[in-house]
């Protein structure tokens, strides 16, 4: 890998945004439009009991008409917003196992057309789903917004904004990377550490930037309203042979929800730090498995980066031949920040699931803990093994001393 930013440039990651698209559209022309202006108005259709009517009109689009990276995005983003809200209407249980083929034909052509799944992805909700409000002005909260939401008030604003402010803080490590596979393959050790360093920091900003999901997250919504809608049809009791593309496939198909999982940032910070997340049991065995799998729902220029990293030169091989404590403890410190943030990120989710689904279920009146389904994330794992695996494998990448 050279330092140079032309080769992000093959992977689309960006120099500020990272991961994320820099400056989405925020229109598309007619015809497209008129996904837009569904997508637009989505809390009040679901509460008017209007949505899948006004899907169900729509006219059967060719996506031929969809110029560039940035419109197909932002057609792929609107699509699945309609196609969640119209599988999961007002979220109480009304399910709807078919997506009609006005909007499942143009939308698997896209996905197709994308590399992605016929389903909302973290690429549309976080990484295509942003604005500023001035344009001049800086990225922070205050000055950003979201396209579309669910219902749910200002939930999905807060939860997309976060995640996308986290992919943001980690995206100065990304930079970095290049600096480092030199570093290794000329053995130049002062330069690894210094690269390293900054690593860390970022890792640390990025852990900051977690910490902000209390100030404008809910967790009674969060829980009761935002997971439904993300909510995907893979290993789901609600649809369990998932759902039915009509037009597009003879039969079901399962795809599981959105979910930071989808995230490249971490798993690229894995690979660089040499964490292997199947080096356990059957546990980390599945684990990794699911970790693979998040891989298909990411845009295939962010996958191909993952790869390309793998073949690339290992950082942690070369911190332990050398043998020097100074490196050794730098090196450590990127994948305690890793641990930090898997650490902080079960707290979230023992605040934002864990904890409502015990409440919910004690008020049902079920006996021990939380239901099986509320166990699952909305990328369908059972979680608690799933992200305590991930973490012990984290931690397990620490090198001791001597
Ligand atoms: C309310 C906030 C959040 C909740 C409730 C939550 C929940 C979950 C759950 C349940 C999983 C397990 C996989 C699944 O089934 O979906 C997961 C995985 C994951 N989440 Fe989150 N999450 C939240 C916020 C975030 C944020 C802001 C990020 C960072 C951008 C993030 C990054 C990840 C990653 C990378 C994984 C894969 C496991 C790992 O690599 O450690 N999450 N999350």
């Amino acid at each position: 890998m050279e330092n140079s930013w032309k080769m992000f440039e093959e992977f689309h990651i960006d120099e500020e945004m990272g991961f994320a698209l820099p400056n989405p559209l925020v229109e598309l022309p007619h015809p497209y439009d008129a996904w837009i202006s569904i997508a637009r108005n989505l809390p009040q259709l679901i509460e008017d009991g209007q949505l899948r009517t006004e899907v169900e009109k729509l006219a059967t689009l060719s996506i031929d008409g969809l110029q560039g990276h940035k419109e197909q995005r932002l057609g792929h983003l609107a699509l699945g917003y309609l196609t969640m809200a119209y599988v999961w209407g007002r979220g109480g249980g009304d399910v709807r196992k078919v997506l009609p083929s006005n909007i499942a034909i143009p939308y698997c052509r896209l996905s197709e057309k994308l590399g992605l799944p016929p389903i909302l992805v973290y690429a549309d909700c976080v990484l295509a789903n942003w604005k500023k409000k001035d344009p001049s002005g800086p990225m922070t909260y205050e000055n950003m917004d979201i396209l579309f939401s669910f219902p749910g008030g200002d939930c999905g604003k807060g939860f997309f904004l976060i995640s996308l402010l986290v992919e943001m803080a980690a995206a100065s490590a990304i930079k970095v990377i290049p600096i480092i596979f030199k570093a290794v393959q000329c053995e130049d050790s002062e330069t690894l550490q210094d690269a390293l360093r900054e690593i860390a920091s970022c890792l640390k900003r990025a852990l900051e930037r977690f910490h902000q999901i209390h100030d404008y997250v809910d967790p009674d919504i969060f829980f009761n309203v935002l997971r439904i809608y993300l909510s995907g049809w893979k290993g789901n009791p609600s649809l369990p042979e998932g759902l039915l593309y009509e037009g597009v496939w003879d039969t079901p198909k399962q795809f599981a929800g959105g979910s930071a999982a989808q995230s490249s940032v971490f798993q690229c910070f894995d690979v660089l730090l040499g964490v292997q997340h199947a080096a356990g049991g059957a546990s980390s065995v599945s684990a990794a498995e699911f970790l693979q799998e998040m891989r298909t729902y990411m845009p295939p220029a962010h996958r191909n980066f993952l790869r390309s990293l793998e073949s690339g030169p290992s950082v942690r091989e070369f911190v332990l031949s050398k043998g020097d404590a100074s490196l050794r403890e730098t090196y450590n410190k990127c994948v305690q920040a890793m641990v930090s943030l898997r650490k902080y990120h079960f707290q979230i989710v023992t605040k934002y699931i864990l904890i409502p689904a015990r409440r919910k279920s004690k008020e049902k009146g079920t006996s021990k803990g939380s239901s099986k389904s509320e166990d699952k994330g909305t990328g369908g794992t059972s979680l608690v093994d799933f992200l305590k695996t991930v973490r012990r494998t984290t931690e397990k990448t620490l090198l001791k001393e001597g």
